[in-house]
């Protein structure tokens, strides 16, 4: 049979039958991670209530399962495609963007008529959730019109003809579903990204310190939140640049590669979404994120006291397990298979712009992915930064950010306490 690509490769052919569309509708619920921000953990599916922390309070998401009286079951397909593509609920409310509408604006109809048919096919769960709790005057919503009009461009995803149809279609999934900006793109001071430095990495709040218990993440009663920085996705050396596309489709994948391992709030994002994303999907994101424009890189330290004194602490406290050359040692060629770990030389997350993640790994240990289970044991961070003073974890961070061909810049004191 012939088949024909649609839409410039970006969408494959439209489902055929109502089992299939909501299938498909499925998957691209996936692979726009909805169940992150709308399912608590011990939550009904997509019923809500998940508290998300901004600089500016917290808001909870909303109940998108079809009960019509809580939920969206009185919603029709143009009043959800409004709110996921303008960010205007059914009765007129303007949404906070802490729910992604400036990405998911670029969801084309066929992806949106899926995802809708998905959502319809839910059992409808009658739950409200608690009201948003926001700093003066950001609770007005009307205040929002006037962010749209500053900071938001409405509009589909249009396929770049001179790249191919994998290239396009990991665009897609990067800028539209997947919105990984939302966190790998710096914002500003009212919480917009600055579409110019586009996945060179940010800075958002989320919880530490969740663990994994029978193969689920989860986390700690107490919800304790902190800075963290998500990597510079680009092909720069302080990014993504010692890393091959089958080292970043692998890493989507399963949490971790050769290169790296999920340790941080990137786990949820492996497990709610790009796990579950087909290999050439995955393989196509990695194409996309390698044909980007390099971010310049940032200048590492050449203090050699502040050097000398953090190689100092790497030596004692780290190296017999990232070796000393900072290559680490792959868990199928560890001798003691307590003393494995992925490399530091190349990591993006130990390099993003921000230092906030590169602290927190070492201050509260790292969490492996409920997907990578069995390819690096857990690290403990108390054990490991237990009687460091904050100079002495920026002099550490400072050396790992400028040896073994890493490329960012120093630390100070002063970003390890806001990390405590
Ligand atoms: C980063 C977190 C986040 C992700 C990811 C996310 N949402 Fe939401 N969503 C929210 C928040 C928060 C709200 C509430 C916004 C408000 O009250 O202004 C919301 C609101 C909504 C609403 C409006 C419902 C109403 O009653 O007002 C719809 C519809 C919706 N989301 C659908 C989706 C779908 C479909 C996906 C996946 C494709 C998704 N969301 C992914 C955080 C998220
Ligand atoms: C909720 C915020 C969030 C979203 C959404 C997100 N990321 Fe991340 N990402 C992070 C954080 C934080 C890290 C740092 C490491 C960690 O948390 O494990 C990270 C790390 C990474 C790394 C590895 C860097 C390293 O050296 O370890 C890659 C690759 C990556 N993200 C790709 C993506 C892609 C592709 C998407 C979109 C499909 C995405 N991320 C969406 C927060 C996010
Ligand atoms: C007992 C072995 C061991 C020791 C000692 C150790 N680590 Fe780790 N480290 C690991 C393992 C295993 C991982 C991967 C864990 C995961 O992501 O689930 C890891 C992950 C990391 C990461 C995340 C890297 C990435 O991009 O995925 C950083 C950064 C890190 N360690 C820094 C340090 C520092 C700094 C020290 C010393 C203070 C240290 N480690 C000591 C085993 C160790």
């Amino acid at each position: 049979m012939l088949m024909v690509m649609a839409g410039a490769g970006a969408q494959p052919a439209a489902p055929a039958s109502p089992a299939a569309l909501i299938e498909a509708g499925r998957y691209l619920a996936a692979a726009g991670d909805c169940v992150s921000c709308h399912t608590q953990p011990d939550g009904q599916p997509f019923a809500g209530g998940v508290a998300i922390d901004t600089p500016f309070g917290v808001i909870f998401s909303a109940n998108i399962t079809p009960d019509p009286g809580s939920g969206i079951g009185s919603w029709s397909e143009p009043q959800f495609a409004r709110a996921l593509r303008e960010g205007i609920a059914a009765d007129g409310r303007h949404l906070y963007p802490a729910f992604p509408y400036t990405a998911y604006s670029k969801i084309t109809d066929q992806d949106v008529h899926a995802i809708y048919a998905y959502l319809r096919s839910l059992k409808p769960v009658r739950y409200t959730p608690p009201a948003n709790r926001l700093l003066f005057p950001f609770g007005l919503r009307s205040l929002l019109a006037v962010w749209n009009l500053l900071f938001f461009e409405a509009g589909r995803y249009a396929p770049d003809d001179s790249k191919s149809a994998q290239w396009n279609r990991g665009a897609y999934l990067v800028q539209a579903l997947g919105h990984c900006g939302a966190c790998h793109t710096p914002h500003n001071a009212l919480g917009a990204e600055r579409h110019a430095e586009m996945l060179r990495g940010g800075v958002y709040l989320d919880e530490i310190a969740d663990e994994v218990v029978d193969g689920v993440l989860t986390p700690l009663d107490e919800r304790t939140l902190r800075a963290w920085s998500a990597a510079n996705l680009t092909p720069a050396p302080g990014g993504l640049g010692a890393w091959s596309r089958d080292q970043i489709a692998a890493y989507l994948k399963t949490g971790h590669s050769a290169r790296a391992a999920a340790f941080g709030p990137m786990s949820k994002v492996v497990v709610n979404s790009t796990s579950l994303l087909t290999d050439a999907d995955v393989h196509a994101i990695a194409d996309y994120l390698a044909s980007l424009p390099p971010a310049a890189s940032a200048t590492p330290s050449t203090d050699a006291d502040r050097r000398r004194a953090g190689e100092i602490v790497y030596t004692t406290r780290c190296a017999d397990c990232h070796l000393p050359t900072g290559l680490g040692v792959p868990r199928s060629a560890a001798a003691d298979p307590g003393k494995t770990a992925p490399p530091l030389a190349g990591s993006a997350a130990l390099q993003a712009p921000d230092p906030a993640s590169l602290i927190n790994v070492i201050l509260y240990g790292a969490h492996e992915s409920g997907s990578s289970q069995g390819a690096w044991p857990k690290m403990s961070g108390f054990e490991l930064s237990v009687g460091l003073d904050d100079a002495q974890i920026a002099d550490l961070c400072t050396y790992l950010r400028s040896s073994w061909g890493n490329r960012a810049g120093a630390v100070d004191a002063a970003a390890v306490a806001r990390q405590r």
